[in-house]
């Protein structure tokens, strides 16, 4: 049983592990949170004594400064690694790593690791609390929380709304929290795109399938482009991107042929005329920064949460 101003999870791994107080429990602290990072003084003592190490073994902008900035505007203490130029290259283990730096008195770790399933790794073997900041292809449940509070304050609630996660379902951890996300708060999901980059037992999660870009926008609320994950594949998985923007990319055009209008987010890095167009990306349709701002808030909720749970 989840009690009224805590969280039932002791770490943030996966949206999986999350219940829907849970959930409702952090949108409630971020609305007090984005009170904070707009006012003329955007910072809280909260967190005074607590120090997070953000460490990060796989490439980041938005993410890593999020956090960051979401632990100084907290009061936390930080220590940021970052596995290039590291020791990891001499060939310690990640436990070793972190083991290391635990040693230094750390309350918290924000991890991004290239494998499935490393931040559960972590949580099971450290005392400190660990939040997932993307998990290879598995999980970025930090990303998921802030899409679904942007459209919550997008469209007034999560609840009933239609979403379609267009593009590389296959090798997206933003993908599979959103579903993860969104259907513990009510909403109806589709995913989108050529058929070898949706994963063949995606129906089984309870999502509708399209191969039709244009069927999915019309039958949605919100589109979630995704950005072709290249560092993933292995093989080809379509012909040329040249091709895959012609089937998937959306364009001003396409949008404005539709009979309603659609939200539309991205969870970045966007490719510029490949999954969206410039046109469509900087448009009055588009809430891409105001997910990037309420993922600030929503990083300040998820890590104030968590550290009501260090011991001290
Ligand atoms: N959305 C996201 O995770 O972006 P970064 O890879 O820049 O952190």
């Amino acid at each position: 049983m989840n009690r009224m101003n805590n969280l039932s999870i002791d770490h943030l791994t996966g949206i999986r592990d999350l219940t829907k107080e849970d959930i409702d429990l952090i949108f409630k602290t971020t609305d007090s949170f984005k009170q904070v990072i707009n006012r003329p003084i955007k910072k809280v003592p909260s967190l005074r004594d607590i120090t997070v190490a953000n460490l990060f073994f796989e490439n980041s902008t938005r993410t890593k400064l999020s956090f960051e900035l979401a632990e100084k505007r907290l009061s936390a203490d930080i220590v940021n690694f970052s596995s290039s130029g590291s020791s990891v290259k001499k060939g310690e283990t990640l436990l070793d790593t972190v083991n290391n730096i635990l040693s230094m008195k750390v309350d918290m770790v924000v991890m991004r690791h290239p494998n499935p399933g490393a931040a559960h790794y972590l949580s099971q073997r450290i005392k400190a609390k660990v939040i997932n900041a993307g998990d290879g292809t598995h999980e970025h449940p930090t990303q998921a929380l802030l899409d679904a509070y942007s459209i919550r304050e997008e469209l007034g609630s999560v609840e009933g709304k239609k979403v379609v996660i267009v593009g590389d379902i296959l090798h997206s951890r933003v993908a599979l929290s959103n579903i993860y996300c969104l259907q513990k708060l009510g909403a109806e999901v589709m995913v989108c795109g050529p058929t070898t980059l949706i994963p063949k037992h995606i129906h089984e999660l309870g999502v509708l399938v399209s191969h039709n870009l244009r069927e999915a926008l019309e039958w949605c609320d919100v589109a979630n482009m995704l950005r072709i994950q290249l560092e993933r594949q292995d093989i080809r998985f379509f012909p040329s991107i040249r091709e895959y923007t012609m089937m998937f990319g959306l364009t001003k055009e396409i949008l404005d042929s539709l009979s309603k209008k659609i939200v539309v987010m991205h969870p970045g890095p966007i490719n510029r005329g490949v999954e969206i167009s410039s046109e469509v990306a900087d448009s009055d349709q588009s809430i891409i920064l105001n997910q990037v701002e309420n993922g600030l808030a929503v990083r300040m909720a998820v890590i104030y949460l968590l550290a009501a749970k260090v011991e001290r």
